[in-house]
């Protein structure tokens, strides 16, 4: 059953077809949907009915989709009794979900995204990459995890090494987007330091002409983003960021996720759910 709402969103039944769990409590849930497959842009999320017992649903970011299959994958961390709940669906059952819902990226005339994703930040630049492998962009991906990395890392087959960082996320290698993974945890083939550390040793690679292309793509923990916004400061570049705030209706009608976004005519506040939750970073940071 789809129920129009606010004419872009919609309430739709999807039924689970694969739900892998990885270490760190994270897991990938591949759900059925044509709509969410034709029509999720990168930065889209959906709110999820995680169990019958518990009604308040749960956003969580699209990160990929397959329109011929008509699917999409999630990826999740399991932080509270609703993501725990949501771990414990299974290969069949039906899942209400409400979406897509937001306003995604922005993909501009620049050239080369420098897509910075951490933790549960990770699936929005993933989605990015999806929609942009087969276009003239060309993407630098750069991911990164205190836990183990919810993929089977695999060396990067271009052979670059990024100070370390050889290995890179599967996917996105089968897809032609240049990838490097970051963790302070020591982690084989991994940069040791944070992602804004990685973004750096990327950017300083690059000449000024190429330079002058990168746009930042981030999504990830606030104090992650406050140094992805001061990064793209230092080098001038423009930002958008993915907010993830705690939310209630995430269709616009509670106001329970408002934040103060600096707009032309002054501080306004915003609600994530709708008027978000991309934003350019200077507005918010
Ligand atoms: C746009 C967006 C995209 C996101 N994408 C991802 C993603 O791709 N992957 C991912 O892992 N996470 C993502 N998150 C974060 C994810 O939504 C949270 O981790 C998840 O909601 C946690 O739910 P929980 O119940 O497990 O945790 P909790 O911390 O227990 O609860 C989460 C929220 O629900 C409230 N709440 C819980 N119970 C009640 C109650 N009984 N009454 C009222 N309020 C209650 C809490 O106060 C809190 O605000 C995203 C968030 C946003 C906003
Ligand atoms: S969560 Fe209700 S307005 Fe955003």
């Amino acid at each position: 059953m789809n129920k129009e709402n606010r004419n872009t969103i919609k309430v739709i039944d999807c039924q689970v077809l694969a739900h892998y769990q990885f270490e760190g409590d994270q897991y990938i849930l591949t759900l059925s949907s044509e709509i969410i497959a034709n029509e999720t842009k990168p930065g889209q999320f959906v709110h999820i009915s995680v169990s019958d017992i518990l009604p308040m649903r749960r956003p969580i970011s699209i990160m990929s989709v397959d329109k011929e299959n008509a699917t999409f994958d999630l990826l999740y961390k399991v932080v509270g009794e609703g993501t725990k709940q949501l771990a414990e669906r299974k290969v069949g059952d039906v899942i209400s979900v409400i979406g897509p819902i937001g306003n995604g990226f922005e993909m501009t005339e620049n050239k080369r995204p420098l897509l910075i994703g951490g933790g549960v930040g990770m699936p929005p630049m993933v989605a990015i990459a999806q929609s942009v492998k087969d276009t003239d962009y060309q993407p630098f991906a750069i991911l990164g995890s205190e836990v183990p990395f919810p993929f089977d890392e695999q060396v990067a087959k271009d052979g670059k090494d990024y100070q370390g960082a050889t290995r890179t996320m599967p996917e996105l290698e089968d897809w032609g987007v240049e990838c490097r993974l970051a963790s302070l945890q020591g982690y084989q083939g991994v940069f040791k330091g944070y992602v804004t550390d990685l973004a750096k040793v990327y950017l300083d690679g690059l000449s000024a002409d190429e330079l002058s292309q990168v746009e930042i793509y981030s999504c990830g923990p606030h104090p992650m983003l406050d140094a992805v916004a001061k990064l793209a400061k230092d080098y001038n570049l423009p930002c958008q960021v993915s907010l993830e705030e705690n939310m209630a209706c995430a269709v616009g009608g509670c106001a329970g996720c408002v934040v103060e976004v600096q707009t032309d005519s002054g501080p306004a506040m915003k609600r994530v759910c709708v008027d978000g939750p991309v934003f350019d970073a200077s507005t918010v940071f």
